[in-house]
């Protein structure tokens, strides 16, 4: 008996029977998401045949390389997200500014915020890649201002009303969480529906001894950094130290789905040329945190719950430590001991 096939349209449905107050608006948008995120899938699937590669002669905001993939995947999202008439404003890490909703189309409830394309520097090497996703409810009055503002995108994350990835890997998944557990699905693509793959995802207790960090970067951390990473790979020899082993894509997405899946702890923590880290609060860690917190796991900026930081610019960065909430807490208390004993 083959199991029941489980679409994702049939998914939201039954959650929405399930959770009376679930509007059908949020459905809607991850509905409209799911279609930009099939026509990525299909760019990122034959970018080695078209001329999507290279890169163009445009930085982003961030002074980084923008890969035409990125420009690409972003206008993909505005224009399936811009005219359903759910969204009141949308923010991303391809624009500067805030992406209002056109005059001509209605305006809606909710905020998007996303990374189109996250893991850029890995597209030609057929590496994983993927788009993250947060959505919150407007804030501002719309008696007031037809649009959503920059108001309505900074929010902190324990206002979520869902968050999720694209995966586009060896097959493409889709991962979100509306705050009632955390499910997966992967796309078949010879119906080009996403089913049900992985219902109510936690993390694996005990979890996998993975740590996963660019250790590169090892002479720009503190000391209390480096000597947390020397602590979790064995440095002091005997036991094998925390008998820890180390995985790094390189793309923020693969690194989390393994660590949600398999367990472990990713870190990108603040260093002397990313003082307050590398990744964005909004679309990148803010999004993966309320996913990981309703899995089991835990997320912190080292010091403090990621959920919990009230953002003040659009592109805000933040040190992540995220994964196996018992190894989130050991790397936090080991940086404040350190910090106590003033290394
Ligand atoms: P993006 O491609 O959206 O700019 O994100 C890249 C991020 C993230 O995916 C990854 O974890 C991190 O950059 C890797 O940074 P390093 O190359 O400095 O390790
Ligand atoms: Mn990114
Ligand atoms: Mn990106």
């Amino acid at each position: 008996m083959e199991r029941s096939v489980i679409t994702l349209n049939r998914f939201i449905l039954e959650e929405e029977r399930r959770y009376p107050e679930a509007t059908g608006a949020f459905s809607n948008v991850l509905q409209d998401l799911t279609l930009a995120a099939k026509l990525i899938n299909r760019a990122v699937n034959q970018a080695g045949l078209v001329d999507i590669l290279g890169e163009t002669d445009r930085e982003n905001v961030h002074g980084e390389q923008v890969q035409k993939l990125d420009e690409y995947a972003h206008e993909v999202i505005v224009a399936a997200m811009d005219h359903g008439g759910h969204l009141c404003v949308m923010g991303s890490e391809e624009a500067e500014e805030i992406v209002p909703i056109p005059d001509r189309f209605p305006v809606g409830e909710y905020v998007l915020l996303f990374d189109p394309l996250d893991g850029s520097s890995n597209i030609e090497a057929n590496i994983s890649i993927g788009t993250i996703f947060s959505v919150y409810r407007r804030v501002t009055d719309p008696a007031v201002t037809r649009n959503g503002t920059l108001e309505d995108c900074l929010q902190p994350g324990t206002d979520l009303v869902a968050s999720g990835y694209f995966l586009y890997g060896s097959s493409t998944i889709l991962v979100y969480t509306t705050g009632r557990g955390v499910h997966g699905f992967t796309l078949d693509p010879s119906i080009g529906e996403f089913l049900l793959s992985h219902p109510n995802i936690t993390f694996p207790d005990p979890g996998q001894k993975v740590y996963a960090i660019n250790e590169g970067y090892f002479g720009r951390w503190s000391e209390a950094q480096r000597n947390l990473v020397r602590r979790l790979r064995g440095d002091a020899g005997g036991d094998d130290g925390d008998g820890f082993k180390l995985r790094y894509v390189g793309s923020l997405v693969a690194d989390f789905h393994r660590t949600l899946l398999y367990g472990g702890l990713f870190m990108y923590p603040s260093d002397n040329r990313h003082p307050s880290g590398k990744l964005r609060l909004l679309y990148e860690a803010g999004p993966l945190a309320f996913v990981c917190e309703q899995a089991g796991g835990k997320a912190t900026n080292g010091e403090k719950r990621i959920l919990e930081i009230r953002p003040e610019e659009l592109h805000q960065r933040t040190p992540l430590f995220i994964g196996t909430a018992e190894w989130v807490e050991m790397a936090g208390e080991h940086l404040a001991r350190e910090a106590a004993a003033g290394a």
